[in-house]
């Protein structure tokens, strides 16, 4: 099985040396082995309660602190330790960036193990809360409790809870007073939907017998001040729906955008659902330097409005662009960076296999009067061939953004034939990026580093990079 349980060793006054993968901490144990330790700041010393022996590393969590960091600061959320979503709020903005920083280092050497230039330095977000721009709740009659709770075993009139998913607890929802992720009035609105409910007796989610009225909320907010609230039901009950909609849309005006969902499927995604516009309009609008941006239900939008301006200006800057190139943007969602680099090329090409954002990826170039863009919907692999290549042009330039999974390799292999001079890739996880520089090591050197920190408090960490013909 290569998993058992260890009769609960102790390790003592252990210091925590690093911040590692997916917000967890590091320390090493007395036989050399790593100890991945959660809710931990490196600085640290503490005693190590092992709960899982793995062949070449413990888990573990800190029972005793004896000394602590002076990287700690104090976490703003009262949710912070339960909830899953801001783990390295306990320890400081400087030392979270160092840490990013590190991590892109460590991939780009350790697993591309390829030549590299000096790293420019992380790009740090200004705003370290109250940065996202989207946020999903989900409804639960299972709500979270308390340790405190469940001893002093109080009665509850129902166990209702509006929030997030508790890591590793698909039934279990942590119930949210205050999120400090979504400027207001994203608290109010989740709050006041949750107080209604209740006060109406509409029933919350029932994950494990799978009934119930209300499912998830998801709430969009634009630095144009624009609003959307999209409620997801499981049960489709017009009159206790309408109930609800007209009641958020009295109390909140400005919501701009109200929409909503009935799913009766067993996931909760909405991609391939119908969704219906309950007031407003279907979309919300969002600017960038001038340019008009609409994103609807299902559109991607880079989540941190703020940074993903600062992170479109080093990728232009990358691309060093003279007004003659033919650029290929390559996953461009919904076009926003083909668009924001146009004016300073001849022509870009977007390709997306998401037909929804690349109709909206077409509607803003329209809107924005931008007339030498052209959006393309597909798989990457498929779509991005030598006939494609033959019709739209050789490219002098690409810019590539994809998911968390990197690149497909025929996209890599593609990329290195057609050989444009440069190609600016834009990275959510350093760990495929450097799988994939490594793959494109034989005709390309990599000039430029750059990490830029979108999600301050997480361990995420954006990166571009320059490549440049050997
Ligand atoms: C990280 S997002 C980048 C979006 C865009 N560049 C931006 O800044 O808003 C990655 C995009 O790749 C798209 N995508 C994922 N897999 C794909 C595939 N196999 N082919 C084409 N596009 C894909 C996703 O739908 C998503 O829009």
């Amino acid at each position: 099985m290569g998993r058992k349980n260890t009769d609960k060793v102790v390790f003592h006054q252990i210091e925590v040396l690093d911040a590692g993968a997916k917000g967890v901490s590091v320390a090493k144990a007395p036989d050399g082995k790593v100890v991945f330790i959660p809710n931990v700041v490196p600085g640290d010393v503490v005693d190590i309660q092992t709960l899982k022996k793995r062949k070449a590393y413990y888990e573990g969590k800190a029972v005793k602190f004896h000394e602590l960091s002076k990287h700690r600061v104090e976490p703003i959320c009262q949710h912070f330790g339960v909830c899953g979503g801001c783990k390295w709020q306990n320890m400081n903005y400087d030392q979270q960036l160092f840490y990013k920083h590190n991590e892109v280092k460590n991939h780009l050497q350790r697993i591309g193990k390829i030549e590299l230039p000096e790293f420019e330095p992380i790009l740090g977000s200004e705003k370290q809360f109250f940065y996202r721009n989207k946020m999903e709740f989900s409804f639960s009659n299972s709500r979270w409790l308390t340790e405190k709770e469940i001893k002093n075993d109080v009665e509850f009139d129902n166990k209702n809870a509006l929030g997030f998913h508790i890591p590793r607890m698909w039934d279990k929802i942590l119930d949210i007073e205050k999120c400090y992720l979504q400027e207001d009035p994203s608290n109010a609105i989740r709050n006041e939907v949750r107080d209604f409910a209740n006060e109406h007796q509409l029933a919350f989610f029932n994950p494990r017998a799978h009934e119930g009225l209300l499912r998830t909320l998801m709430i969009r907010t634009a630095s144009t001040g624009e609003i959307m609230v999209l409620v997801q039901f499981f049960e489709d009950n017009q009159e206790e729906r309408e109930l609800l909609l007209n009641h958020l849309s009295n109390k909140f005006p400005e919501i701009t955008s109200l929409q909503y969902v009935v799913n009766n499927k067993a996931n909760d995604t909405i991609y391939d659902q119908d969704i219906v516009l309950f007031k407003g309009r279907h979309y919300i609008l969002e600017e960038m330097e001038g340019l008009k941006f609409s994103i609807n239900a299902k559109s991607f939008y880079q989540t941190n409005s703020n940074q993903a301006y600062e992170l479109y200006k080093i990728t232009r800057d990358f691309a060093g662009l003279t007004g003659n190139e033919t650029v290929y943007d390559l996953y461009t969602g919904t076009g926003t960076i083909a668009q924001f680099v146009s004016k300073k090329a001849k022509k870009v090409i977007g390709v997306e296999s998401v037909p929804d954002a690349i109709l909206d990826a077409k509607a803003n170039a329209e809107r924005n009067n931008i007339t030498n863009c052209d959006f393309f919907v597909g798989d990457m692999k498929v779509v991005f061939n030598d006939a494609f290549i033959a019709q739209n042009g050789q490219p002098d330039v690409i810019i590539t953004d994809p998911p968390r999974d990197g690149m497909h390799k025929d996209v890599v292999e593609q990329i290195m034939k057609i050989a444009p001079k440069k190609v600016v890739y834009v990275s959510c996880n350093s760990a495929t990026q450097a799988r994939d520089l490594a793959l494109m090591d034989e005709k390309y050197k990599v000039t430029r580093v750059r990490p830029v920190d979108m999600f301050p408090q997480t361990h995420h960490v954006e990166n571009v990079v320059l490549l440049e013909l050997k």
